[in-house]
């Protein structure tokens, strides 16, 4: 059976002007489900150090923790095209540093990288796309260094984030995530752009939605208030194990072993059930 080839980011590029969902994954169980649900564009973000890891910021994230879960996430998908944050350190010291950077990552499974920034980043993507590796820009709200420069707050600055997005696309993006920009800034960036944008908390005229897979499955306790939660696993999961436990107190958990059915090992290659 052929194999389905991943979506390119020229395939991304051409959806200006058309509604596409946008997840981040991290791992290979829910990079499969993403796909399962017909999700094509997943994003391995750097926000992995907040909702997988347990950190407040995403800035202590390393090459090393994005490379490795970009690997999960490529295993568990086929066709999706990935997304991968480039994590703060790895691009700004210098464009070689940047390239160096983007190159691991797309020999862990990225089909293209992000980094944060606007016009000052701009050099940077531009060699990144020199080294033939697609760049999706990310302007507004930059939470790799939102902790220790300007914060959280929502950005209205029409002008500077105009030029910023020019800044980005002009230096070769493909396509630029929106986080946390005032809904009618955003609308006229994306008509101002020939390439999509992706909105994050950003309104419903960008091209794109992006939403942190823990904050619409319920598994982060604080997800932005722009998130919404489709679903309440953590309930599920924590109601499970409550029932686990209570088998196992209760010696209803494992059955009788002579009672078992099955000497078969439960992790046999090909037992483990696929989504
Ligand atoms: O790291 C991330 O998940 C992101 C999204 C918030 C866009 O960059």
């Amino acid at each position: 059976m052929a194999v389905p080839r991943r979506l390119t980011s020229a395939a991304i590029r051409s959806r200006k002007g058309k509604r596409f969902p946008v997840i981040t994954a991290y791992d290979t169980p829910f990079a499969r489900c993403a796909e399962a649900a017909g999700i094509d564009v997943v994003l391995v973000g750097d926000s992995l150090g907040m909702v997988v890891l347990g950190f407040d910021a995403t800035t202590p994230v390393e090459l090393a923790d994005m490379s490795r879960h970009a690997a999960a996430v490529a295993r568990g998908t086929s066709r999706a095209h990935l997304i991968v944050d480039m994590p703060f350190g790895s691009y700004e010291p210098s464009d070689a540093d940047a390239v160096r950077s983007a190159v691991g990552l797309v020999k862990s499974g990225a089909g293209s990288v992000k980094l944060e920034g606007g016009s000052h980043v701009a050099p940077r993507i531009a060699a990144i796309v020199a080294a033939g590796i697609p760049v999706v820009a990310h302007v507004g709200v930059l939470p790799q260094t939102a902790g220790i420069g300007e914060g959280y707050r929502r950005k209205h600055d029409r002008s500077a984030l105009l030029a910023d997005a020019l800044a980005v696309e002009a230096a070769g993006a493909y396509a630029i995530v929106l986080e946390m920009v005032d809904a009618a800034v955003a609308a006229e960036v994306t008509s101002a752009l020939a390439i999509p944008t992706i909105g994050i908390g950003s309104g419903a005229e960008c091209d794109g939605q992006v939403l942190v897979l823990h904050d619409v499955l319920g598994l982060y306790p604080d997800a932005p208030p722009f998130a919404k939660r489709y679903a309440e696993l953590a309930t599920v999961a924590t109601d499970a194990l409550r029932a686990y436990a209570a088998d196992v107190r209760d010696g209803a958990f494992p059955p009788d072993l002579a009672a078992a059915a099955s000497d078969v090992p439960l992790y046999a290659v090909g037992a483990i059930p696929r989504v």
